[in-house]
């Protein structure tokens, strides 16, 4: 028997580079037998289909020390549906540029928020934290392989 396991990818990107993180991360999870990967942007997305999926990865960029406020309305959005959803997973990117100060900052008030707003979502694993070089970009070296990485461990740790 082969069941599809269905994730999509909800991300924000002002400059671009958190849609590349989006973009890897898929690319790794698509490695995986069995995983479908659907990747759209935060505004895209229709609500009434996140109930199609078995998994969600929320993305945002680090705006202010956390989430954008469009990341955590949709949140909030998510808890007031009635999910078959049962899994997530968050990243974020974020400026360091002089300390790694914002490291998992976003990610951690994303997952916080989750938890509280929708209980009944499991984290697949902890998120994933991206470093970008300036305001637009681009992403640090070596960032980049951390994403695809990242794909592969929560497209594998769903279908086990
Ligand atoms: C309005 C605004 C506020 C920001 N505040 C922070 C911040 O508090 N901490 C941080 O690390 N980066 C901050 N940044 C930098 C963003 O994290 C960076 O622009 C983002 O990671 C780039 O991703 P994107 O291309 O997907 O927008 C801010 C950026 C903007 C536009």
């Amino acid at each position: 028997m082969n069941i599809m396991t269905k994730v999509i990818v909800a991300y924000e990107s002002k400059f671009g580079n958190t849609k590349l993180v989006a973009e890897t991360i898929v690319e790794g999870m698509r490695e995986v037998e069995g995983i479908e990967a659907d990747i759209s942007e935060l505004k895209e997305v229709d609500l009434d289909k996140v109930t199609d999926y078995d998994a969600i990865l929320i993305g945002s960029p680090n705006h202010f020390g956390g989430p954008t406020k469009g990341v955590k309305k949709f949140i909030d959005k998510l808890g007031k549906l009635s999910l078959k959803v049962k899994m997530f997973a968050v990243f974020d990117t974020y400026l360091g540029k002089r300390s790694d100060y914002f490291f998992e900052k976003a990610v951690k008030k994303m997952e916080k928020r989750i938890n509280e707003t929708v209980p009944g979502l499991k984290r697949i694993a902890p998120g994933l934290s991206i470093k970008v070089q300036e305001m637009k970009g681009p992403l640090v070296e070596g960032e980049l392989p951390k994403c695809k990485d990242f794909g592969r461990k929560i497209a594998t740790k769903l279908k086990t």
